[in-house]
């Protein structure tokens, strides 16, 4: 028998929802905030109110699109955490207030969790080109930065993480110093295709095991500008290409150093990556040239499953229905959670 999942997603500046039908997509429905565009990042009363507008009309198209009447549906999945509390908190009432009034069971999902599962997503019956258990995934976000070991859809070990920033932040904070708009992430990947990657050297951070710290990163790029500014006040528009490039190669290497050390050191070589930071050009080229010399098979999600999405928060569902991971109704959300 098939089962239905409807996914909800609000747990930053996205609302989402999406339609499952066993492991296959039968619609996702994002509605992105233009609102924080203004402030320089993402403020969180005004997403949390974006949310209450956005989420009726998202999951009504979501519903339509899929070609599915609301009592095929079997469970609701939705982000408990971790994320901005008053956006959880719209995405989790209309989450309970949805299978309560349609008596449906609810079920929790952890975002990062799903954000690993996005590369199960299938659009048809042979999209199979999944990575096999177990894979390392590194899942980079503007939140987030972590390897972690994946055995299973629902058995996954966080080996290595950031004590400080994420990746996706030392883009958008670098982007910041440089004067260039949030989220500076892309804008820096766009910038950096025009420019030498060697033209600067920024200091890289000597963190044990599997973690990160990026934010020596931020104070080291903060302090050259300042001092190159003092002897040229026109330095970032002179150099804005080979300044981001030599920025992303920073990044790329510290990120994917400790990949190498992890999938050396573990025997794994299945390699994934997630997160909003897996868009980064740069970063899918050095892993496609490492899977190469370092003879890994590797996986880049579709761009669309990359960002915050409901698409990955039901087929997370889907899994957790089919083990009867359920959850009551006084489900509360984490802004913090490891659950
Ligand atoms: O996973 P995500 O959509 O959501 C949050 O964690 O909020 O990740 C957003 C992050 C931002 O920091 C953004 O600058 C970064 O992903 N990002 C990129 C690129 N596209 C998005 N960073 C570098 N290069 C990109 N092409």
């Amino acid at each position: 028998m098939s089962v239905i999942i409807l996914g909800i997603e609000s747990s930053c500046d996205d609302t989402s929802a999406a339609i499952f039908k066993d492991d296959i997509i039968l619609s996702n429905i994002v509605a992105n905030q233009d609102v924080h565009k203004a402030y320089g990042g993402v403020v969180p009363e005004l997403a949390s109110r974006a949310h209450q507008q956005n989420i009726i009309p998202v999951v009504e198209k979501a519903i339509k699109d899929a070609d599915i009447n609301r009592e095929d549906i079997n469970a609701v999945a939705f982000t408990r955490g971790p994320g901005l509390m008053g956006s959880l908190l719209v995405g989790t009432s209309f989450a309970k207030g949805f299978a309560l009034a349609n008596q449906l069971p609810l079920i929790e999902v952890n975002h990062l969790h799903a954000h690993v599962l996005a590369h199960f997503i299938k659009e048809d019956e042979n999209d199979t080109d999944q990575p096999e258990f177990p894979f390392l995934c590194l899942l980079v976000s503007g939140g987030n930065s972590q390897i972690i070991v994946v055995r299973d859809y629902l058995d996954m070990e966080i080996i290595g993480q950031t004590i400080d920033d994420a990746a996706g932040e030392a883009f958008d904070k670098c982007a910041k110093i440089m004067g260039l708009p949030y989220p500076g992430g892309p804008l820096i990947d766009k910038l950096a295709k025009e420019g030498n990657p060697e033209a600067f050297k920024f200091n890289k951070p000597r963190i044990a095991n599997y973690d990160y710290s990026f934010s020596g990163l931020k104070t080291s790029v903060l302090y050259f500008l300042r001092d190159e500014l003092k002897k040229n006040p026109d330095f970032i528009e002179e150099n804005k290409a080979d300044i981001c490039a030599s920025l992303q190669k920073t990044i790329i290497d510290i990120l994917m150093d400790k990949v190498i050390k992890a999938a050396d050191e573990t025997g794994i070589t299945q390699v994934a990556l997630a997160g909003g930071v897996s868009a980064n050009s740069g970063l899918r080229n050095r892993l496609t040239e490492l899977a190469e010399t370092k003879k890994w098979k590797t996986f880049i999600p579709k761009f669309s499953y990359t960002t915050d999405n409901a698409a990955m928060i039901a087929i997370n569902g889907y899994h957790k229905y089919l083990n009867k991971e359920f959850i009551g109704q006084d489900a509360a959300p984490f802004a913090r959670t490891e659950f």
